[in-house]
C-alpha cells in the first residue's frame, strides 16, 4: 500500500482517502464526476501504523478487507468468502414457478449484468435503513432492492423492488455503531441486505466505477448529519409551503379551482396552495396554458392571490413532437434533446403523444428550461411540480443506448429527475428572489438540495396509509426530509374514514397535499359528510397550530418527521417501530392506520410523557393503550417539551402572526427560528433565534441571533 497525495493505494488498485472529515472514500479511480456528492473534497492526511490508516477516531485497514474501526470498534469489513445464495433454485424449479406467473424476487433481475460489486459482513444484530423511497417497513434487513427509477402504476406493496426515487444511501446499525454507505454510481444498482444470505450484505452496479463512501458514527443521527455534509442539506422552503395543498388530476377550469378554494374557505378548512395538473396545458405542451379553459392565467393567479392561495403547476419533461411548437422547434435548433446512437432525436411518447426528452445533463439545456419557467412565474405561478421524470415513457423504457451529452440513458436514468430538479431550482432561483419550491417524483441521493418529493401514485387503501408513514420516515433517513404522500390516496376510491385518518397523518407530514386521480371519488376535506369534514378540519387546524414548530424543524438539519430510532437509538424497541413517529424531538405521534378502531397501542420510550390534548401523565418504557377517537390521532409531548404554536386559528400561513410557546413541565430546550419565510436572506443571517429552556416549571428565553425583527420573548402557556 502506497500513500500518494494523502490517498492510500492498495495492491488491487483501490484508493482510500478521507475527503470530508469523518468520511472515508474507497474508489477504483474511474469515476468521471459525481451527481450525488456536492461537498468540496479535500483529502486529509492519515496517520500510518503498518497497514492501518488513522484519522482521529476512524481507522481503516485497506489491505485487511477494508476493515473500518470507529472509536476502536469494528464497524464494517469486506465479506471474506464468495457469495453463497442460501435459497438456490434450479432452472426447472424456476420454469415451474414462472409457468403460473410467479417470479422469485431475486430473479426479477436475472437478466441484468452486474459489473461492479462490493460485499460486506453483516453484523448479526444489525438493522438496516435507507434507500429512500422503498416499500416494506423500516428495517430493510432480509430484503433486496433495485435502484432504477420506476413508474409502476400497480398498487405498491412490500415486494416491489423499485419505485420512483433511487437513493444509493443506507445505514447498517449494530451494537458497534452505525455505518452509512453512499454508493456513488448512477447506473442501475441492486442492494441485498442479507436476503440472499444472512452473513453479508452487498451492492452491485450494472456498470461504471466502484466509488463508495463509508460514513461511520455512533448513531443513525450522527451518520445522517455527516451524509448531509457530503450530499447537501435539505432545503428550507417558503413558509407557506408547509401549509396545506389541495390537488386533483385535474381541476379543469378556473371556475372549478376557485369553487374548491371558496368551499374550503367557507368551511374554515385552512389551506395555502393548489396544484394544477396536466390539463391546464394546451394539448399537454409544457409551458403553455390551455387557450380555451385557462385563457387568462394571470387573472386566475390573481384571483387565487386574493384568496391567499398559491398556485403550483405540473411540468413533465416530455416535450410534444410538434413542429411549430416553440419548445420543440427551439429544442431541435439548439440541440436540447436526447438522441439515438445515430444522432437522430429519440422519440418516445407521454401525455401529448409522440414526445422528445430534454437532455438535462447539458448546462445549456438546464438554462433553457430554467428560462422557460418565467412563462409560468410571470403568470403568477409560485411553485413547480416535476412529474414523469424517471423518465416515464409510454412506449416502454428509453433504450439503454439513448445518448445524453454526459453519457447514455443506462448511465443517466437514475439522475434524470435530479438534473431536471436542478434545472427547475436554478430557473426559479433566477426568476425572483424567493426560495424555489420544486416538487419531484424522481430523484437520487443529494436531490434534497433542490427539491421536495412526494411518494407518487399510491392508492386509497389502508395499506398505503401505513406504507406512506414508513416511506416518509425512510426518505427522511435518506436525507429527503421534505416529503409527503398523496393524502387520501391517488388511485382507487377513498372512503370517509380513510380520508379523515389520512388527514391526521398529513397534519404531521412534512409536505401535506391531498391529491387524487381522475375517475376516482372526490376526496377534498369537504367531499363527504359533516363528521368527516369536521375530522379533516381538526387535522388541518392541528397542522396550522403546530406550523411554527414545524418551521423550526425544517430549519434544523434533521428530518421533520422521524422514526423513533433517531431520537432513542439505544432503545431496541425503537429500531423497528413503523407505525408511530416523532415530529421533531418533542412530539410523538401514533396515527391510526386501520379502519374501525378508536384506540391503539402506543410505545412510549423511557421518560415522562404527556398526552398532548389532555395533559395526562405517563411513564414511558412501555406500551400504553391510547384513545384515538375518529377525529384525532394520539399525540404525546415529552416532559420538558417546548412547542411554538400559532395563536388563534389561522386559515393560511400568513395569518400566523403571534406565537405561543406550549410548555410541558420537565427539563428541555428548543430553538425557535424566525425569518422572512420567503427569500434566501436567511442564508445571510437575516434571522432571529430564541433559545428557550425549561427547568421543572421555569422557562428562560434568550435571543441568540437578532438579524430579523421580532419579539425577544414569547408568550408561555403551561400545558399541564
Ligand atoms: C402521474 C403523477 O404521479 C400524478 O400525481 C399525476 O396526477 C398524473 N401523472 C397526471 O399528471
Amino acid at each position: 500500500m502506497d500513500i500518494i497525495h494523502n490517498e492510500a493505494v492498495t495492491a488491487s488498485g483501490l484508493r482510500v482517502s478521507m475527503p470530508v472529515p469523518g468520511i472515508v472514500r474507497v474508489t477504483d479511480g474511474n469515476h468521471k464526476g459525481s451527481y450525488m456528492v456536492s461537498a468540496k473534497l479535500r483529502k486529509s492526511a492519515p496517520k500510518r501504523e503498518g497497514e492501518r490508516l488513522t484519522w482521529g477516531n476512524i481507522s481503516v485497514e485497506p489491505e485487511n478487507g477494508m476493515a473500518l474501526y470507529y472509536e476502536g470498534k469494528l464497524l464494517c469489513a469486506d465479506y471474506p468468502g464468495v457469495r453463497q445464495p442460501k435459497i438456490p433454485i434450479s432452472q426447472e424449479e424456476l420454469e415451474q414457478l414462472m409457468a403460473e406467473g410467479h417470479v422469485p424476487a431475486g430473479h426479477l433481475d436475472a437478466a441484468s449484468v452486474w459489473k461492479v460489486e462490493v460485499c460486506k459482513q453483516l453484523p448479526e444484530d444489525a438493522v438496516i435503513y435507507g434507500l429512500g423511497d422503498k416499500t416494506g417497513f423500516l428495517n430493510k434487513r432480509h430484503y433486496a432492492y433495485i435502484n432504477w427509477n420506476t413508474d409502476d402504476a400497480k398498487p405498491h406493496c412490500d415486494n416491489f423492488q423499485s419505485l420512483y426515487k433511487s437513493i444509493n444511501f443506507f445505514m447498517v446499525y449494530s451494537k458497534n455503531g452505525c455505518m452509512g454507505i453512499l454508493a456513488d454510481n448512477s447506473y442501475r444498482s441492486r442492494f441485498d441486505f442479507g436476503k440472499e444470505n444472512e452473513d453479508y450484505y452487498f451492492w452491485s452496479h450494472a456498470d461504471g466505477a466502484l466509488d463508495y463512501y463509508m460514513i461511520p458514527g455512533k448513531t443513525p443521527k450522527d451518520v445522517l448529519k455527516r451524509y448531509l455534509v457530503l450530499t447537501g442539506k435539505s432545503m428550507l422552503q417558503q413558509k407557506w409551503v408547509y401549509g396545506f395543498h389541495q390537488s386533483r388530476w385535474s381541476y379543469y377550469s378556473p371556475r372549478e379551482l376557485l369553487e374548491m378554494v371558496d368551499t374550503m374557505r367557507k368551511n374554515r378548512l385552512p389551506m395555502d396552495a393548489v396544484h394544477m395538473d396536466i390539463d391546464y396545458m394546451e394539448g399537454f405542451r409544457v409551458f403553455t396554458f390551455n387557450e380555451k379553459r385557462f385563457s387568462d392565467p394571470k387573472g386566475l393567479t390573481e384571483a387565487l392571490a386574493q384568496r391567499n392561495v398559491k398556485p403550483i403547476t405540473i411540468i413533465d419533461p416530455g416535450v410534444k413532437l410538434d413542429p411549430g411548437y416553440f419548445m420543440y422547434d427551439e429544442g431541435v435548433a439548439q440541440g436540447h434533446f436526447a438522441k439515438n446512437p445515430d444522432g437522430s432525436i429519440y422519440e418516445g411518447a407521454v401525455w401529448p403523444g409522440p414526445s422528445v426528452f430534454p437532455d438535462f445533463s447539458q448546462e445549456k439545456t438546464r438554462l433553457w428550461w430554467g428560462e422557460k419557467l418565467k412563462i409560468l412565474t410571470d403568470a403568477g405561478i409560485r411553485g413547480i411540480w416535476n412529474d414523469m421524470n424517471e423518465p416515464a415513457d409510454f412506449t416502454g423504457q428509453l433504450p439503454d443506448d439513448v445518448q445524453f451529452a454526459a453519457g447514455t440513458h443506462k448511465e443517466l436514468h437514475n439522475v434524470y429527475g435530479h438534473l431536471m430538479a436542478k434545472a427547475t431550482y436554478e430557473g426559479l432561483m433566477n426568476a425572483d428572489s424567493r426560495r424555489p419550491f420544486v416538487l419531484t417524483r424522481a430523484c437520487c441521493a443529494g436531490s434534497q438540495k433542490y427539491c421536495s418529493g412526494w411518494t407518487g401514485d399510491n392508492h386509497s387503501m389502508w395499506q398505503h396509509l401505513q406504507l406512506s408513514l414508513t416511506q416518509m420516515m425512510n426518505l427522511g433517513l435518506s436525507g429527503m426530509y421534505m416529503v409527503g404522500s398523496d393524502v387520501g390516496g391517488f388511485g382507487s376510491d377513498c372512503t370517509p374514514e380513510l380520508l379523515a385518518r389520512w388527514f391526521q397523518l398529513g397534519a404531521i407530514s412534512p409536505f401535506f397535499r391531498d391529491h387524487y386521480a381522475k375517475g376516482t371519488r372526490n376526496q377534498e376535506a369537504y367531499a363527504f359528510d359533516e363528521k368527516t369534514m369536521d375530522a379533516c378540519r381538526k387535522a388541518l387546524e392541528l397542522r396550522y397550530h403546530l406550523l411554527p414548530y414545524i418551521y423550526d424543524l425544517a430549519h434544523e438539519e434533521m428530518p421533520i418527521l422521524r422514526p423513533l430510532v433517531l431520537e432513542y437509538p439505544d432503545d431496541p424497541m425503537c429500531r423497528e417501530l413503523t407505525d408511530q413517529c416523532m415530529l421533531g424531538d418533542q412530539l410523538l405521534a401514533a396515527p391510526v392506520m386501520t379502519p374501525g378502531v378508536t384506540a391503539r397501542a402506543v410505545y412510549l420510550p423511557k421518560g415522562v410523557w404527556y398526552d398532548y390534548y389532555t395533559g395526562k401523565r405517563y411513564s414511558g418504557g412501555k406500551y400504553i393503550l391510547a384513545d384515538a377517537p375518529a377525529d384525532r390521532m394520539p399525540l404525546f409531548a415529552k416532559a420538558g417539551a417546548i412547542i411554538p404554536t400559532a395563536k388563534g386559528m389561522p386559515q393560511y400561513v400568513e395569518e400566523i402572526t403571534e406565537i405561543v410557546l406550549e410548555v410541558f413541565p420537565g427539563n428541555g430546550r428548543h430553538v425557535h427560528y424566525m425569518d422572512d419565510g420567503e427569500t434566501m436572506d436567511y442564508q445571510k443571517g437575516v434571522v432571529r433565534t430564541v433559545n428557550i429552556t425549561v427547568r421543572g416549571k421555569n422557562v428562560a428565553q434568550k435571543v441568540t441571533a437578532d438579524g430579523y425583527p421580532g419579539p425577544d420573548s414569547l408568550e408561555v402557556k403551561w400545558m399541564v
